[in-house]
């Protein structure tokens, strides 16, 4: 525990003297390497710096995550990089051109923003922020450094997207009616236990803790499963939402929408009796001021006992983004997507790519200095992730919820009711009994999407709250990047 104190005490001297006075690490050369530090190697950090490293030019020089562990790990892939459980040390060393952050969603701001303040570029995965305001702190340090930052919805950089916007505007389809996205994949419990988890000896937890409040935590797994506590993560909403939310915002709105204007989400924790937190079942309605959108994550499966996951009308189980035309509609995910018409005959097949070559579109840009290079230029990325946390926000201030009064919510919109209609049954075919459930509804929140924060009578103090959240003291986001 003294520990712990001693260098978080030292940590916030350093991170307030230091970080913020260092200028660019070095001026780059045309060919010269690029040097990489890997900040969280995980499974997706793992991947991540793989990915890195193959792109021409680059050198992944520093694996850097709290759990050596982890560390010994990536080792193996990387004999030749440094190792340092402490990101400070990433920050301090001027040899390090860019940072890839693919820790837990509550350090991405606050890390990204030290590299850019040390006069790093950033990679940073998704959502690119734990909360709205963060992320657009996020935005001003990259301006402010000037500072070439891409978020990790790798999937901007499928060449596939361009096909389906072009297809889209040629107009088979006709006019766009709603979208829907969805997300239906099983999950299982996390756990309860009675005494709180102690986090693997190998781990330095206050480096890992970082931003998030020093809680207790109940759940059997430390990796991975901080996803399912509002602390350190997202819930689904906050974990494959960014994908496909981001999907939405390029392919149906091309970025010219950057927050909607209300949205209005429901669902709950069911089944399960975990130490979880985010619901395992969660919808929305996003009114954009232009087409609308449904959203809905399913984490149980299509039936109790089935070993598969719900499904969607006629659609493909994977699909995350549907769009609904007059004359047919568009369904699709990372690996590809079709259109049908309105009998469902298939009217064209897309391939997607995966999103291979999203790191090499980081790089190039940190090769021309040009923020406008990057497929996925973190302003963008920080509003799809924002339309996460709303669709948060509004389940974190639900009420108990009544059909009726939900049904109401949204008027003359049947998609709406279809996407209630489709929740009772789904927890009806999980045996579930909706009577006795702790089902929430939220309020429908209005926002002011130029000023990023909700207005009328729904911007009640606690609403206000979850646009940001409580940090840790010597690890706050700073309010002047
Ligand atoms: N783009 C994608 O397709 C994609 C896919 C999976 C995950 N992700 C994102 O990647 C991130 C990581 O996910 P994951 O599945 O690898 O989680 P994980 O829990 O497996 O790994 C996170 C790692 O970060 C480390 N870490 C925590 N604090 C750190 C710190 N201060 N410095 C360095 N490392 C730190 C942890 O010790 C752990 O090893 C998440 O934000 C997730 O949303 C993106």
């Amino acid at each position: 525990m003294n520990s712990s104190i001693t260098s978080r005490r030292a940590f916030i001297t350093q991170s307030a003297l230091a970080f913020t006075a260092l200028s660019a690490s070095r001026v780059l050369g045309a060919n010269e390497t690029i040097r990489i530090a890997s900040i969280g190697l995980g499974g997706q950090g793992s991947g991540n710096a793989g990915r890195m490293s193959k792109v021409p030019g680059v050198e992944v020089v520093m694996l850097c995550d709290p759990d050596t562990a982890a560390l010994d790990k990536a080792k193996k892939n990387f004999p030749n990089a440094r190792t340092t459980q402490d990101l400070r040390k990433v920050m301090e060393d001027k040899t390090i051109d860019a940072v890839v952050v693919s820790t837990g969603n509550h350090w991405h701001v606050l890390a990204a923003i030290w590299a850019m303040q040390a006069g790093k570029d950033v990679y940073v995965e998704k959502p690119v922020s734990h909360n709205i305001w963060e992320g657009r702190k996020l935005v001003e340090a990259a301006r402010k450094y000037n500072r070439i930052c891409q978020g990790g919805t790798q999937q901007r950089s499928d060449p596939m997207h361009d096909e389906v916007k072009a297809f889209l505007d040629a107009g088979s389809l006709g006019k766009i009616k709603y979208v829907r996205c969805n997300h239906y994949s099983m999950r299982a419990s996390i756990g309860k236990q009675d005494t709180p988890l102690q986090p693997p000896a190998t781990c330095d937890y206050n480096l890992w803790l970082g931003p998030a409040q020093d809680k207790p935590i109940f759940r059997t797994k430390f990796h991975y499963d901080w996803h399912w506590d509002w602390n350190t993560g997202n819930g689904e909403m906050g974990n494959w939402g960014p994908h496909i939310l981001d999907d939405l915002r390029n392919v149906v709105f091309r970025d010219k929408i950057t927050l909607p204007k209300r949205v209005i989400a429901g669902g709950g924790r069911f089944g399960w009796n975990d130490a979880g937190e985010t619901p395992n079942t969660h919808f929305a309605y996003i009114d954009t001021g232009d087409i609308p959108v449904i959203v809905d994550f399913h984490n149980l499966p299509r039936a109790k006992g089935v070993k598969a996951p719900d499904v969607y009308l006629r659609r493909r189980t994977g699909s995350f983004l549907i769009i609904e035309c007059e004359n047919g509609y568009y369904t699709g995910n990372r690996g590809g997507g079709s259109a049908f018409d309105l009998e469902g005959k298939k009217l064209q097949t897309f391939k997607g790519d995966g999103g291979k070559t999203h790191a090499a579109n980081f790089i190039a840009a940190i090769r021309s200095r040009k923020p406008t290079d990057l497929k996925a230029e973190v302003e963008q990325i920080h509003y799809s992730s924002a339309w996460c946390h709303l669709g948060n926000i509004s389940y974190r201030l639900g009420q108990q919820y009544n059909r009726e009064q939900a049904e109401a919510a949204v008027k003359d919109f049947q998609p709406w009711n279809d996407v209630i209609a489709d929740f009772h049954e789904h927890l009806k075919k999980n045996e579930l009994d909706d009577t006795k459930l702790d089902i929430k509804m939220g309020p429908m929140l209005e926002l002011d999407p130029a000023k990023e924060t909700f207005i009328g009578s729904t911007a009640t103090p606690e609403a206000l709250a979850l646009l940001t959240r409580d940090y840790r003291k010597g690890f706050e986001v700073p309010q002047q990047v």
